[in-house]
């Protein structure tokens, strides 16, 4: 399952994955995921819901339980970023940010486990940022969102083996620097040569850079890779 399977890295996830799995491909735009599901190889699911609504999180939590131990992983990667000074920003945005960003991700790994410890295996995978660690001027909010995306992962890769010690559960936090997205197409020419300099590689990643990432995360040559960050961000630091 992939949350913002409609956003940019969303879809490159679903292209690297449809091969081998059957995805639920979730998503706000009924059509846009209707497209996806088009031309990618396969036959997919889509789930459409707003994930900052309360209740129709917990509907599509609910409905996840529906797919049971057919459940390999889940991808929580849909996120918003509000970019603004803390100065200017609204509660309201805060509040879209931290539900959409943090609350959404922890309800849906909550439902999922629900259904891994079932079977007593599947990978959480999170997409956080590497502004979670590094911290970003007009991103206080979305920085601490993807901090905690982190803390979240490591915490459960050890609650997990504290109640079960065999248990084959694994979470782990996936951290993209910049990539060229629309996230980061709308940054100015000026501010995106500024990123370039501070990135050893002098360059923005590409959306199937973080997919491939994920794609071995999810493979048995993974299973020892738990409650981790792995950046995928060009060295920024
Ligand atoms: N782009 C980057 O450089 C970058 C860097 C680091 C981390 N990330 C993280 O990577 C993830 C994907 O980013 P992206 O660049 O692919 O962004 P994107 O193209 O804007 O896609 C975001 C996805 O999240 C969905 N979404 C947003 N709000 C939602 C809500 N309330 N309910 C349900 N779905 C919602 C969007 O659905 P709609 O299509 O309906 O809007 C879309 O599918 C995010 O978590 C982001 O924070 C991105």
């Amino acid at each position: 399952m992939i949350t913002g399977a409609t956003g940019s890295i969303g879809k490159a996830i679903a292209e690297a994955l449809a091969d081998s799995y059957q995805l639920l491909l979730h998503g706000r735009d009924e059509l846009k995921l209707k497209e996806l599901t088009k031309y990618l190889p396969g036959e997919h699911l889509i789930m459409c819901t707003d994930l900052s609504d309360k209740q129709s999180l917990a509907d599509f939590c609910k409905s996840l339980k529906s797919i049971g131990s057919n459940l390999a992983g889940i991808i929580n990667n849909a996120g918003i970023t509000k970019d603004k000074a803390l100065l200017f920003q609204s509660e309201a945005d805060i509040d879209a940010l931290f539900a959409t960003n943090l609350r959404a991700p922890l309800l849906i790994s909550k439902a999922a486990l629900k259904i891994f410890n079932a079977k007593n295996e599947g990978v959480i995978i999170n997409i956080g940022s590497c502004v979670g660690q590094m911290g970003n001027a007009f991103q206080v909010a979305y920085s601490m969102s993807k901090a905690a995306l982190a803390a979240m992962t490591a915490s459960i890769a050890k609650e997990v083996t504290s109640i079960n010690p065999s248990s084959k559960i694994r979470s782990v936090c996936v951290s993209p620097g910049f990539i060229e997205t629309n996230m980061t197409e709308s940054l100015s020419a000026d501010i995106k040569a500024q990123y370039k300099k501070l990135i050893p590689s002098k360059r923005f990643g590409q959306a199937k850079e973080v997919a491939s990432v994920v794609q071995f995360l999810l493979s048995p040559g993974a299973e020892y890779i738990n409650g981790v960050e792995i950046k995928v961000n060009g060295g920024i630091i």
